[in-house]
């Protein structure tokens, strides 16, 4: 499949030759001066030699054979990956990866116009990008504070899914509130890593080691996670941790392998502005989106879902679907019980399980779940020869945990609030909606 599209991208750019400068009327964006910036900012850092993109966009030679097939991917925001609806629900969002739509008509139009180069002096310096084997978040946070590594394992070349789940000390000595996690897996397995999930073990009060809260999760094309400000997620000390790392071999051997979990702190001395007002130790739910019993029939489809509600109010700070190879859709919706209405928070009608986002909400915009409305969580299947994922659409598909049965769930990050605090957020934003533009407020 994929040959065939080199093939294709070969063909199509040798039907247009390079057109002379005379031609390139300013009337059409050029690589050089608007079509770079576009790829750097939005490309670059997945297209680069030892990135997990299957070529490299770092030049004009390299960008322009595959013009045809980046301006259809571009215009279908297949990429950059983020199954994130534009028209439905919240649209504020942290660590947005999609494209304004002026950037994919420029992309469109650059390739419309033949892909032309554009004149030397328009192009920007080369982008500088952080060490593959560096943390996504060093950046912004520097190094982590602590580190936690899975126990070394032998990855095969060839092979099935594998499970790797080590329990290892975590290290941790003190009981602080985090605020970044991110998980990294190593350099030389980034092709058959596919998830690496873990949670804390805590000793109970009979001495026994039970299961704490989730720690962090890694899936192909996600970078790490920080806390909402003013939050404090608490980890606990003298624990475990247990992994759940999944591979899928790649072709090639990684012998002891190891994830890292890095975590950063904030500091002893930081006030939580808000801790008087809602202490919110974070928790990730595990919001089901359906029975853990059913059943696809071959050639066919499944709509499942998941409802979840609370006796108190709650703030989502973050959404992250989770489905396997026929998924292709979930919403998340909050159910007022009193007026009967309905809402979507968050929708990805174009799912797929190549990528995996944890969908943060801007600061002032994440839900606000009055105690006793439902939050229902809808997923869709597609176990059809229409869905590309699709590895054998005779197959009749249950639910479980190898990467060809099914799944769909949602993490989500809940902050919880008491009915006072809860009042104060909605009075905070109403002002604020207020005092903008008439008829600007609201979500959806
Ligand atoms: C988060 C990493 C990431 C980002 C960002 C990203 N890509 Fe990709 N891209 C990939 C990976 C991985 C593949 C191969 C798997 C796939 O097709 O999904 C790919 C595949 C492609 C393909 C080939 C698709 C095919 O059908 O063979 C094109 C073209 C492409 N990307 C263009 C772009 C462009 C243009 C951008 C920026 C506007 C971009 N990508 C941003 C990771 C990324």
């Amino acid at each position: 499949m994929a040959y065939k599209k080199v093939l294709s991208a070969i063909l199509v750019s040798a039907l247009f030759p390079a057109l002379s400068s005379a031609q390139e009327a300013a009337s059409h964006p050029t690589y050089a001066k608007e079509v770079s910036r576009i790829i750097q900012e939005n490309c670059q850092i997945c297209h680069q030699p030892g990135q997990i993109g299957p070529m490299s966009f770092t030049s004009y030679e390299e960008v322009r054979p595959w013009a045809p097939l980046i301006q259809l991917r571009v215009a279908s925001r297949e990429m950059p990956p983020y199954q994130y609806d534009t028209e439905i629900g919240i649209q504020h969002l942290k660590n947005d990866w999609r494209m304004s739509q002026e950037d994919i008509d420029t992309v469109v139009a650059w390739v419309n116009a033949g892909s032309p180069f554009g004149n030397q002096e328009d192009l920007p310096p080369p982008r500088q990008y952080p060490d593959m084997g560096d943390w996504r978040l060093a950046d912004e946070l520097g190094q982590p504070d602590h580190t936690i590594k899975s126990t070394a394992w032998d990855v095969p070349a060839d092979g099935q899914d594998l499970w790797w789940k080590p329990v290892v000390d975590s290290g941790i000595t003190e009981s602080r509130c985090i605020k970044a996690v991110e998980t990294r897996p190593s350099a030389a397995a980034i092709g058959s890593t596919h998830h690496a999930n873990s949670h804390f073990k805590v000793l109970d009060e009979n001495d026994e080691w039970v299961n704490g809260d989730r720690l962090s999760e890694f899936a192909i094309g996600k970078l790490g996670e920080k806390v909402p400000e003013g939050a404090c997620r608490r980890i606990p000390a003298n624990s475990m941790v247990e992994w759940e790392i999944h591979y899928f071999p790649d072709g090639n051997a990684v012998p002891n392998d190891q994830v890292t979990i890095g975590i950063w702190y904030y500091d002893e001395e930081d006030e939580f502005v808000e801790e008087e007002s809602y202490p919110q130790d974070l928790s990730a739910y595990f919001l089901s989106g359906g029975g853990g019993d059913y059943m696809i029939p071959p050639n066919g489809k499944l709509m499942t879902q998941g409802f979840r509600s609370f006796d108190h109010p709650v703030r989502i700070d973050s959404w992250q679907p989770h489905m396997h190879l026929r998924g292709v859709a979930m919403s998340m919706e909050v159910f007022y019980p009193e007026t009967g209405r309905k809402e979507v928070i968050s929708q990805t009608s174009n799912w797929t399980s190549a990528w995996n986002h944890s969908h943060t909400y801007a600061e002032g915009y994440q839900p606000l779940i009055p105690a006793g409305a439902t939050i229902i969580l809808t997923g869709w299947y597609d176990n059809t020869a229409n869905n590309p994922m699709n590895p054998d659409p005779d197959q009749w598909v249950g639910a479980g945990q190898r990467t060809t049965d099914e799944m769909g769930h949602a993490w989500i990050a809940i902050s919880h609030l008491d009915e006072e605090d809860y009042e104060k957020l909605v009075a905070e934003r109403e002002e604020r909606d207020n005092s903008s533009v008439a008829g600007a407020g609201g979500s959806d």
